[in-house]
Formats: C-alpha cells, structure tokens, sequence
C-alpha cells in the first residue's frame, strides 16, 4: 500500500541537522522541499551535496521568507543552540507547517509559561502541532526509561546517566564547557548555570506524571575531576591540574526522597582524578526497586572495540521519525503521551 508522503523542509544542517537531512532525503515516505542554511558556503548547494548523497534537485537557501512561504507540512528546526529561536518557531507554526525541534522550547514545561503561551497561540493561528525531540533532553531521560516502567513491579528511584569520553567522541563543546580550566575557578563559576534543570524540566515531568507522582524540588550537584597529565584532544589541549571531568547531577524529589536523578558524566579519557566511569560513551538507564534494572543505550561497538557516542544524530532521528504522526497530530503542543507508540515510516527499504 502507497504510504501518505510529507513535504519536508531540513531547517539547519550541522551535526543533528545533516543526519535529519539524510534522513529525509533517503526515506521514501517524506519529500524534501526545501533547506535552510546560514553557511554562505553551503548556499545554493544542493541538498545531496551537503551530506555526500546523490542530488536532489532541492538547493539550500539562506532566504528565511522563501522558506516561510513554501508550502509544506513539517519543517525539523535544527539551528545552533546560540541562538534563542522561539520567534522563528512560531513564525513556521503560524505559516501552517509543523515544527519538529531539538533546539527547544521543550513543552509542556511549567518554567517556560510565557514562551509556552506563545507557542500554543502560534499552533492555533497556523493550524499546526510543536513538538520537541532530542536525546536528552527527550528520548533517554523520558520515553526509554517511561517504556522500563512497564518491566518494573515497584519504583523507589529512575536513575539516567549520560556517559561521553570527550577524547574518543570529539565536540565543538569541549572548551565552552570549561574543560582545562582551573577545577576551583569552574565549581565556582559551571558552565551549565544551575538552571539548566528546567530545559530538561519537562522530561522529568513526564517520568513524574507516568509514575504518579509530584516533584517537590529538584537539587543540584555539580563536580569537577582534574586531569592527572596533559590530555590533547581534537579541539586543543587540557594542562595537567586542569579540569578534565565534569559531573552534573540533578535530582527530582517526591515524599521526601529522590525519585528521579539525572547524571552527566563527561571526562576527557581515564588520566582524571576522580574516574566516575569506565568512560564508554552511553545513556544508562537504572530503575531502583523490584526487580532492579538497568538498560545501556549505545552505539554498536565500532572495530577499536569502543562504542561511539550517537547522540547527535540520534538527536535528529529522534525528530525525523515522528513527523507523519506530528503533521497528523490535533494542533497543539504535543507531547508523548500525545503521541502514544510512534510507529515510523519508511524504515525497511529492501
Ligand atoms: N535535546 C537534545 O538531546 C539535543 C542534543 C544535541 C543538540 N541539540 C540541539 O540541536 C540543535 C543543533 O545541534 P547541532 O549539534 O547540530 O549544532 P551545530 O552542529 O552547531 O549546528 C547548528 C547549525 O545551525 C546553523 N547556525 C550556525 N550559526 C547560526 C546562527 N547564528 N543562527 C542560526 N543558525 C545558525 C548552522 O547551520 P548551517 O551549517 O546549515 O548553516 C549550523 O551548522 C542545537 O540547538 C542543540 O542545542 C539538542
């Protein structure tokens, strides 16, 4: 049976963007109509061009109104996370075309009322439906562990660690995360600011609301580990007595105890003094109760026997293959329990 195709435009196309592209460009239910880029390098190249595939006929252009006034049903916003972008979401959404973005806003989020507001008003002016994807904020801190639940007879804790060897799996981040800077200078001054909670705020609610239960607070730690020599890394070099670990853990707190922590472990190899983690990249998902689980989420071992870290690009796919049931979706902010089990498109291409 001929599936329903969806006229795509890719918005953005660095490392989350490109695997999105690729995505849409190779899945035989979706047709690409158009890409956005900033790069002048990349304007007026073609869309195949950009990520090593065939051509497509669609050219890549930096004209935001040209892009707002094409007709199509979804557009995966993926721009730079400098940039604030929820006035261009809203602009796509009242133009009519669906949003898929992991650049935020992440809804529903009680800390982001205004913003919320905004981009609900825009959903009803467009007729279309926001929704946010990622791999965390999104798939490994909300729908994975949410799926365990069902393997659980009784909860005390959900426990997800995000698990990168910066050294083995390369990113831009590296040095505006403050690696190879003086331990004391960064536990004073971390680069995530203790806010960064309520952007991830909303996939905690969702462990939360599955569970049944309130958060009351959510507490804060953050720690350093100092690299024991010089560690280089693809984007510099960290002195030995710098900073060459970082762990940030926030916990959701309900009757009392926690009930949800997340974890981000991020070290540049195993020369760090403290070593919280073998260093494999992954996301671990640990339900404390009856019967205790745990579920590793990682890339298939590559031949230096290692897994690489796939969150960037999983980060797109996690968008692309929720689309058709976006652009099918009641207009509106939607979120997973909106969207129930997704079943994506296209997949299976013999
Ligand atoms: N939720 C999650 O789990 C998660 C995980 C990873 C990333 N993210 C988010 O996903 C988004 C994309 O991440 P990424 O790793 O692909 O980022 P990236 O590699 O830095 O690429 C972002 C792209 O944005 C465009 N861009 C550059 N400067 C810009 C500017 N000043 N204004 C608007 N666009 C600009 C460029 O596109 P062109 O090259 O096409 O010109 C650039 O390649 C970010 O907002 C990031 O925070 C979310």
């Amino acid at each position: 049976m001929a599936e329903k195709k969806h006229r795509v435009i890719q918005w953005a196309t660095g490392v989350v963007g490109s695997a999105a592209l690729k995505y849409f460009i190779e899945n035989p239910v979706i047709d690409l109509v158009g890409v956005y880029v900033t790069n002048p390098e990349k304007v007026g190249k073609d869309a195949g061009d950009l990520v090593g595939l065939p051509k497509t006929g669609v050219l890549a252009t930096n004209d935001e109104a040209a892009i707002l006034a094409m007709d199509a049903d979804c557009v995966l916003f993926a721009p730079s996370m400098m940039t604030p972008p929820i006035e261009m979401v809203c602009q796509l959404l009242e133009s009519g075309k669906n949003v898929v973005s992991p650049a935020g806003p992440f809804l529903p989020n009680k800390w982001i009322p205004e913003e919320a507001a905004r981009v609900e008003a825009a959903c009803k002016a467009g007729n279309s439906s926001f929704h946010g994807c990622g791999i965390h904020p999104g798939f490994s801190g909300d729908i994975l562990p949410i799926t365990l639940l069902r393997l659980m007879n009784r909860v005390d804790c959900v426990e997800v660690s995000e698990v990168i060897d910066k050294v083995r799996n390369p990113m831009i981040y590296t040095e505006i995360m403050g690696f190879g800077t003086d331990c004391d200078e960064l536990l004073a001054n971390p680069r995530r600011s203790p806010e960064t909670y309520k952007f991830f705020y909303s996939s905690m609610a969702m462990i939360a609301e599955a569970l049944g239960v309130e958060i009351e607070q959510v507490t804060v730690k953050f720690e350093v580990a100092k690299a024991l020599k010089d560690i280089s890394h693809e984007f510099g070099l960290v002195k030995e007595g710098t900073c060459g670990g970082q762990h940030y853990e926030w916990t959701a707190w309900s009757g009392g105890a926690p009930i949800i922590v997340y974890h981000f472990y991020w070290q540049l190899g195993p020369d760090i003094d403290p070593v919280w983690e073998t260093g494999e990249a992954m996301y671990r998902v640990r339900i404390h109760g009856d019967p205790p689980l745990e579920c590793h989420l990682m890339g298939q071992q590559d031949p230096d026997g290692r897994h690489p870290f796939l969150g960037l690009p999983w980060t797109g796919l996690v968008g692309c293959t929720v689309v058709p049931q976006v652009c099918d979706a009641a207009p509106g902010v939607v979120s997973h329990f909106d969207l129930g089990v997704v079943k994506p498109k296209g997949l299976v291409r013999r």
